[in-house]
Parts: structure tokens; C-alpha cells; sequence
């Protein structure tokens, strides 16, 4: 089993100084035009230096893929400015600064994307309360899709990132084209499990060969996914493993699993005998590094996780405590806070967001 202070060598040959992840947390602090302010570079600043690798919020590619208001945008050579310091704030001690890239599709709030229509892989809107049917991309589109996440990509090395992590996670647009409840295409997009994952694939493609051209070999690429999906139709873990091997033969540097809970077991059959971070761990067979997230907020929490995965990345943690993973490396466990009080929340100050997401995460330990 791996320990957290070892160092991670990654396959483009980084090395990550501890396997402590802080998770990609959006605090909404980017001005209403997308541009970081200065509060955001503080709250970055205030969170690093202590793990291995911090991955940003995320940031989205193009006018339509803002999901909320406050996010910062990736989608214009301006913005680079601000995202430089931002990454410089990152990368205090030896962190590796990660900026996150993104499209929300039709998970986009109706402010955050005002004058723009809501676009996803399909016409099906997220079966959730308030979320309104979008649609779908033409094929044109879709290529300039795959084109901005390039350019995301070439400007998150300008402003001195060390790597981008694809969100493919989280029922985003990525994981629109891939699940079959909202990519209800008939075109070489969609149908077919194969075809349901061509465009994460050319994402993947587009962002690897970013880097290439900008002749960086030590620009980390990283892959977020989630393993699973709620709704019939949705997202298996037949198929998700699927995916993950096809990624796994890719030239990306690590694979981030996005979970409530990193021990959750699959209810499907054929897959319940152990958990989902172990199918992924047993397919990846090595071939790549993978992070695990979900409610991991004890030593305890992270030697699981490391278990069947070679880091583990902090959320909530790190938004409750800024301190979080230096009190753990410096094993000052004791002292690590884990209750986000109302009166002393700097969440509050921080981000509504951030406070509302967390006060529903296992309130008995948080509030
Ligand atoms: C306030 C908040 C903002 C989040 N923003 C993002 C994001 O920008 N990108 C992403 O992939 N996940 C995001 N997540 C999910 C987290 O990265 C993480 O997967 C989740 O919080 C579970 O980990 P935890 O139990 O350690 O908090 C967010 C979560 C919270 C609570």
C-alpha cells in the first residue's frame, strides 16, 4: 500500500512531492465576466503548498459552458493574466498547479449563460427541478467544441499551470456525450457505447496534442470521471470501465475518480463483490496513476483511499479546513477542524455555493 508522504512519479515523468489531492472546489469568486479577482488568488493562496497537487475549480472553454455565475473563464487570451496569478498562487512549495477546463452543457444555470442558448449532446434536460431542455449540438459545433478545449489548454500553459484536468465528471458536458440519458444521438456522436465515448476520447486527443505542439512533455493532463449515473437510462459501470481502459491506453498522466464516497459499491450485476475503485484500480492495472475523492476527511479516510488508488484528493476537507493536509502531514491530526460553524465559516464569506453544497455532505460531521 502506498503511503501519503511518498512522492508520486507521474507518466510524463512529474513528480507529485505527497499523494495528498486538493479536489477542484469552484468558490465562485471570478468577477461576472469570467476574470479572477484578486479574493479568488488569496483563497488559492490560503489552501496551498502542503499537498502534492492542487486542482482549481473549473474553468469553462467557451461562453456557453459557464455553469454558474463567479467561475473563471478560460476562453480568451485576456483571461490569461488573472489565471497566471492564480497558478502562481498555486504553486507555493513545490505544489503542482492544476487548472481544471470544462463545459457545463445543459447543466449551465440560465444567468451564467444569458444571450447563449443551453446546449448539450442530446434535447433531454437534467431530470432535476429547475433545468431546462437544451440542444443539441450540431456537428459543427461539436468540432469547435473539441477546438476550445485545445486552446483552453495552450492558455493554461501560458499562464503557467503545470497541467489541466478534463472534467468529464459530474454530469457535465463531457459526461453528456457519454451517457445514453442525455446523448440521444444517431450520429457518429452517439448510439453505441463506442460512439458514446468518441468525444471524451477526442477531447482527451485534442488537450494531449495541446501540449505536444506547445512542446511541453512535462504538462500533466489528468481525466475526471464518474463511475456511475442515477438515471435509467445512465451511465454503468460496465461502462465506465469501458472508458477508463480506453483512457488508460491514452498518453494522460493520471485518472481522477469523482465519488461521494470512495468505498461505494456498485448495485449492478455481475459488479458488486467489491468496490468501484477497485474495478477501476484492477482495469487501470497500473497504467496509470489514479486519484480518489469522496468523504475523505481522517488519516484513516486516506490510507482507505490508498488502498485502491495512488492519491487522494480533499474537498470539503480543504474548504472547512485550509490547514487540512498540513496538520496531516505534520500529524497534528488532533487539531485538524472538521465542523463548519456558521459563525466562524469562512465558507460563508467565501462562497453561498460552496456553504450549501457542504451543509448537505454529512451534516452530523460538518455543521
Ligand atoms: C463547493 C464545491 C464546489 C465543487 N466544484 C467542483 C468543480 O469545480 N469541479 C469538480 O470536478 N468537482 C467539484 N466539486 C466536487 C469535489 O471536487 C469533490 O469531488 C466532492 O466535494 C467530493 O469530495 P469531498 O467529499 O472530499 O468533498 C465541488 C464540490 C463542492 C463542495
Amino acid at each position: 500500500m502506498h503511503t501519503l508522504t511518498d512522492t508520486v512519479t507521474l507518466p510524463n515523468g512529474a513528480t507529485l512531492k505527497n499523494r495528498l489531492v486538493i479536489a477542484p472546489l469552484t468558490v465562485c469568486l471570478s468577477d461576472a465576466n469570467g476574470y479572477v479577482t484578486p479574493q479568488e488568488v488569496d483563497y488559492y493562496a490560503s489552501r496551498t503548498g502542503a499537498v502534492g497537487m492542487y486542482i482549481a475549480g473549473c474553468s469553462y472553454i467557451q461562453p456557453n459552458g459557464r455553469g454558474w455565475l463567479g467561475e473563471e473563464a478560460i476562453y480568451d487570451d485576456s483571461f490569461i493574466p488573472g489565471l497566471s496569478k492564480m497558478a502562481a498562487a498555486m504553486k507555493r512549495n513545490g505544489t503542482k498547479a492544476i487548472m481544471q477546463i470544462f463545459h457545463a452543457g445543459r447543466m449551465a444555470e440560465a444567468d451564467a449563460i444569458f444571450g447563449h442558448d443551453l446546449v448539450s449532446a442530446g434535447d433531454v434536460a437534467a431530470p432535476l427541478e429547475g433545468y431546462r431542455t437544451p440542444r443539441p449540438l450540431t456537428e459543427e459545433e461539436i468540432t469547435d467544441v473539441i477546438k476550445n478545449f485545445k486552446a483552453a489548454t495552450i492558455r493554461a500553459i501560458k499562464a503557467g499551470f503545470d497541467g489541466v484536468e478534463i472534467h468529464g465528471a459530474n454530469n457535465y458536458l463531457i459526461h453528456q456525450f457519454f451517457s445514453p440519458h442525455s446523448n440521444t444521438r444517431t450520429d457518429r456522436w452517439g448510439g453505441s457505447l463506442e460512439k458514446r465515448a468518441a468525444f471524451p476520447l477526442a477531447v482527451v486527443e485534442a488537450v494531449l496534442c495541446a501540449a505536444r505542439e506547445a512542446g511541453r512533455k512535462d504538462f500533466i493532463v489528468g481525466y475526471r470521471l464518474s463511475p456511475r449515473e442515477q438515471w435509467t437510462p445512465g451511465i454503468t459501470l460496465k461502462d465506465t470501465l469501458y472508458l477508463v481502459d480506453k483512457l488508460a491506453s491514452l498518453q494522460l498522466d493520471y485518472l481522477h475518480i469523482s465519488q461521494s464516497h470512495i468505498g461505494s459499491v456498485a448495485t449492478e450485476q455481475g459488479y458488486t463483490d467489491k468496490s468501484i475503485l477497485a474495478y477501476i484500480n484492477e482495469t487501470v492495472n497500473g497504467r496509470l496513476p489514479i486519484i480518489s475523492v469522496g468523504n475523505i476527511q481522517t488519516r484513516s479516510d486516506v490510507e482507505e483511499a490508498l488502498t485502491n488508488s495512488d492519491m487522494a484528493a480533499v474537498g470539503g476537507s480543504a474548504l472547512i479546513d485550509p490547514n487540512w493536509a498540513a496538520k496531516l502531514l505534520n500529524n497534528h491530526d488532533a487539531a485538524i477542524r472538521t465542523k463548519l460553524a456558521p459563525e466562524d465559516c469562512e465558507i460563508l464569506k467565501v462562497s453561498p455555493l460552496a456553504y450549501k453544497i457542504l451543509s448537505s455532505r454529512a451534516p452530523e460531521r460538518i455543521l
